[in-house]
């Protein structure tokens, strides 16, 4: 049974049958994007979301989806799945379940070098094998009508063979119908080290400008972002790191999108209420301590912005219950923070 996905009408980003009214959206992030980040991160402008990557052969379990990072709310639509896997068939399988638990659109995740997913030859090891990849688009395509996107890194490694894998996965991918690839540009093996290779995409992009290429990689200051992607050509790009403990970043790119001038930096009053919103969804999800717990993972981002960065992260890393957080929140987050 194949299973229709979303139509909307905007202009900016097509990711097959989606829509977006803006080039980018928020990349999945193993262990931050739950419904709290997602939700909050549409509040702040972003059209669409990721959530936490999932394990195929998991997805069809109930009491999996009732996780707070792989369940899909009511008002957080259109939201995608993206799943990681090395079978076919079974990746097919959960897209299917997937899309019918209330998932618009399915990512397949090639691109993961975390060393616990690449010993089990899933994720960033699939980049050596081609085969193996399209059998599993082909497979996901053949049952679900809803977006179908694909993750990929540059290549494995920088190895000629890497880079031939690479080109021959994305021409192999968009012959066979994959909605919009989306492309980090570093290797596996370089994790997060050094700059992302833009010229790279650039060149996927020229050799493939009827396809929908989506750029990953550095994503961090909203004006420097949007002339990056004028330069490259690319149709759109994620925001990963760069959303983390940063919601605002929607509503900026949204601004230098639309020729808008910059809102000034929200004042540490504003980001207050802004940290206590984004804790107060998490505790919809969570029991106390592990809601405090996940929250932490958020300050070293929050605090970016604050004047008293260091001192103002220790306080807020010792935190272990509400109470704690919120008092913490208070002392920092306030015109009369603690200045010396
Ligand atoms: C903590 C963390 C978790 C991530 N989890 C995922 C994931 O589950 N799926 C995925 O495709 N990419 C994942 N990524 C990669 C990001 O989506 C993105 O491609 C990468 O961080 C590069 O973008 P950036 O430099 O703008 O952060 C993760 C990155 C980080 C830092």
């Amino acid at each position: 049974m194949k299973i229709a996905g979303p139509q909307t009408n905007s202009i900016a980003l097509k990711l097959g049958s989606l829509t977006l009214d803006v080039p980018f959206f928020q990349a999945s992030l193993s262990g931050y994007s739950d419904c709290a980040m997602r939700t909050l991160a549409r509040r702040f402008g972003c059209p669409f979301t990721l959530a936490d990557m999932m394990l195929a052969k998991s997805a069809a379990n109930p009491r999996f989806l009732r996780k707070a990072c792989f369940r899909p709310v009511a008002d957080e639509h259109p939201v995608g799945a993206q799943i990681l896997g090395r079978n076919p068939a079974t990746m097919a399988s959960a897209a299917r379940d997937l899309v019918a638990a209330g998932y618009d659109v399915i990512d397949l995740n090639f691109a993961c070098p975390a060393p616990k997913i690449l010993r089990r030859g899933r994720g960033g090891a699939m980049l050596n094998e081609p085969d193996t990849v399209i059998d599993s688009l082909k497979a996901v395509r053949d049952v679900i009508v809803a977006p179908v996107l694909m993750k990929l890194r540059i290549g494995a490694n920088h190895k000629p063979q890497s880079l031939d894998n690479f080109w021959e996965i994305v021409t192999r991918s968009i012959e066979n119908g994959v909605d919009a690839l989306v492309i980090h540009g570093r290797t596996v093996s370089e994790r997060f080290r050094g700059k992302a290779d833009w010229d790279l995409l650039a060149a996927v992009k020229n050799r493939f400008p009827d396809a929908t290429i989506v750029g990953s990689g550095d994503i961090f200051e909203p004006p420097a972002t949007v002339d990056l992607m004028k330069r490259t050509g690319l149709d759109g790009f994620v925001v990963a790191r760069g959303a983390v403990g940063n919601p605002w970043i929607f509503r900026d790119l949204r601004c230098v999108w639309e020729n808008r001038p910059l809102p000034p930096p929200p004042e540490l009053t504003e980001q207050r209420l802004v940290i206590l919103e984004h804790f107060e969804r998490i505790l919809k999800d969570y029991p106390e301590k592990k809601a405090v717990r996940i929250f932490r993972k958020f300050f070293a981002g929050y605090v970016r912005r604050h004047p008293r960065r260091k001192p103002a992260l220790l306080s807020l890393m010792k935190t272990k219950t509400r109470a704690e957080v919120e008092t913490a929140l208070n002392t920092w987050y306030t015109d009369t923070y603690p200045n010396a």
